[in-house]
């Protein structure tokens, strides 16, 4: 049983003012209503002068416990693993529209739909649950295990008001890059080229082509990520603006964008430094701005992908103007990071 405050419809907003003003109210339990009165739970009886003057009755009754919001997934699974298992469980998931990814270590993954279900009980809008191996091959897919909801790997993503149609199994889509798309779009100027050499489903390229009127041509090894691009160009209405491109970005350039980009994004982080030159060959001739991402390890990484981007270009034969900015975007394995540097080069 517990205390509670019964009044009558009419006063009950004062009295909820009043007690909550006095730090009466107990908030472990529900306010309760019928047709003609209010009850309100209290942690003890209200002192001279709180409810002067309305007409109230102290009642013992029975009041339904609040039910709190847990604090995130893991919460859920307390009491459904270990204490072990549950210090193993990752805290970071990817929300990618309605799927959620999570990098579960093997010894996990028998727990997997468990882990999942939790996930999907606290993210009321996630319908499918995936464990996520590392990324593999020219194409950066990933191995996806399915451990709770639809067996479904295709969902529409928003991120700053893009659109993105993405299959999570066909080709590399991270949620976790959208403030990077989005910083890079606010940095192009009405008019300016833009060659996207890696652009996936179209990540940078349709953030730019969104914020500002610009040309971008968006290049895709992947039939499965060119496949998406056509939608996703469609979808945010970019048709004039983002022109795509099925194939190699070496070939692509070479066939016909030489020396047409003042900005030139290059998001293929394993392989990026393979590809300086072919970026060089699509900047205009005056030179431009080269988004270059790359994954470090040692002890300085900003410092080492600076150098190392440094060193390429000189390595064609021209030469970095200013490095405008480098900074880590986000951590990529144990003790490595990608790392973007954005270079102005002549
Ligand atoms: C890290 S993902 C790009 C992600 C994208 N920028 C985004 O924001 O979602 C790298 C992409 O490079 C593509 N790729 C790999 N080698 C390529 C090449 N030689 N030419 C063109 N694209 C290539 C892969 O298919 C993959 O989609």
């Amino acid at each position: 049983m517990v205390l509670g405050v019964k009044v009558g419809k009419r006063n009950a907003e004062v009295v909820r003012r009043a007690l909550r003003a006095a730090g009466l109210i107990d908030p472990r339990f529900r306010v309760l209503r019928d047709e003609e009165h209010v009850y309100f739970p209290i942690l003890g009886s209200p002192g001279p002068g709180v409810l002067e003057g309305i007409e109230y009755e102290l009642v013992d009754m029975e009041f339904p416990v609040k039910r709190r919001r847990p604090r995130d997934f893991i919460e859920l699974l307390e009491g459904e693993l270990s204490d072990l298992e549950l210090a193993a469980v990752p805290r970071a998931i990817d929300l990618v529209g309605d799927i959620a990814v999570i990098e579960l270590p093997d010894e996990l993954l028998e727990k997997g739909e468990v882990i999942g279900r939790a996930i999907m009980r606290f993210y009321r809008n996630v319908r499918a649950v995936y464990a996520k191996r590392p990324v593999r091959g020219v194409y950066r897919v990933r191995e996806l295990i399915h451990l709770a909801g639809e067996r479904r790997t295709t969902t529409i993503h928003r991120e700053y008001g893009v659109v993105f149609k993405v299959d999570i199994a066909r080709v590399f889509f991270s949620p976790r890059l959208g403030w990077e798309r989005a910083r890079v779009a606010n940095l192009v100027r009405p008019g300016e080229v833009v060659v996207d050499m890696f652009t996936g489903v179209g990540g940078f390229a349709i953030h730019i082509a969104r914020r500002v009127p610009c040309r971008v041509y968006a290049i895709d090894i992947n039939p499965d990520a060119y496949r998406l691009l056509l939608e996703n160009i469609r979808l945010n209405r970019v048709e004039g603006a983002v022109h795509p491109y099925l194939g190699d970005a070496r070939e692509i350039v070479r066939q016909g964008l030489m020396g047409v980009a003042d900005r030139v994004i290059m998001d293929n982080p394993s392989m990026s430094h393979e590809f300086v030159d072919v970026a060089l060959d699509a900047l205009k001739r005056e030179g431009g701005t080269i988004h270059f991402y790359h994954f470090e390890s040692g002890e300085r990484p900003v410092e080492e992908a600076v150098n190392r981007f440094t060193s390429l270009v000189e390595a064609c034969g021209r030469r970095v103007r200013n490095i405008r900015y480098a900074r880590k975007v986000k951590s990529s394995a144990p003790y490595e990071w990608l790392i973007v540097v954005d270079g102005e080069v002549g």
